[in-house]
């Protein structure tokens, strides 16, 4: 591989996603990406009431966005403290730190080698991965439909930021489980949101309910399959 492509990033062509690791556009290059200081409040182990308390107060910023992901980098800068406050994940699912109207707050768990079809948010998000490993298409509406523009390798300690209108599938690639913190700058379980059948690429509607009963039958899956 060229010694100028990054192993965690590489982009096909646009963007739709900002992440903490340099990213390299094949015959573009793009701009850096800031680390945050991650040297702040680094020592002191990760504390999930305190962490929700940093972040409301960093959406009360006037960017609020890159106030709240300033505070996801710290956290997951120390992923090892993360990962031993909120456990090693064992099954698929969601633990909610807040669910808010104007903030949600939850630990994702991916299965080994899990997939999540494209799916949209319908407002910004954040991700901050603590174990594991998760990889990211990002997708845009083209004439005809969804189409992949982009994708990102997320490895522990990496925060990536989508926009609003983005739309990604995500991929587990390893044999083990990956765990993220994901924020949202909106109310997730909610808001009516859009899905994209894997094969097809047709369009559904999807919102909380939708992607708790994915959860479901991945779990499912996961223990038939791997158990
Ligand atoms: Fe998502």
């Amino acid at each position: 591989m060229a010694s100028n492509f990054s192993r965690r990033n590489f982009l096909i062509a646009g963007t739709a996603a900002i992440t903490t690791s340099t990213t390299i556009a094949i015959g573009q290059q793009k701009p850096g990406k800031t680390r945050v200081d991650l040297a702040k409040g680094q020592s002191r182990p990760f504390d999930r009431d305190r962490f929700v308390e940093d972040c409301i107060k960093a959406h009360m910023e006037t960017d609020a966005r890159s106030a709240v992901r300033e505070v996801l980098a710290r956290a997951v800068s120390d992923h090892g403290s993360v990962l031993k406050t909120l456990g090693d994940p064992s099954k698929a699912g969601l633990d909610v730190l807040l669910s808010s109207p104007t903030l949600t707050i939850f630990a994702a768990a991916w299965t080994p080698q899990m997939n999540l079809l494209p799916h949209d948010h319908e407002m910004w998000a954040l991700i901050g991965i603590y174990t594991g490993r998760e990889d990211n298409i990002l997708w845009k509406q083209g004439e005809n439909g969804i189409e992949a523009v982009t994708a990102n390798c997320l490895f522990e300690g990496d925060v990536t930021t989508m926009e609003a209108d983005a739309i990604h599938s995500v991929t587990n690639p390893l044999l083990r489980f990956t765990g993220g913190i994901h924020i949202y700058g909106g109310d997730f379980f909610a808001t009516p949101r859009h899905q994209w059948d894997p094969e097809t690429l047709e369009v559904e509607p999807s919102d909380g309910d939708v992607i708790k009963e994915m959860f479901a039958r991945e779990n499912e899956r996961y223990n038939k399959v791997c158990l």
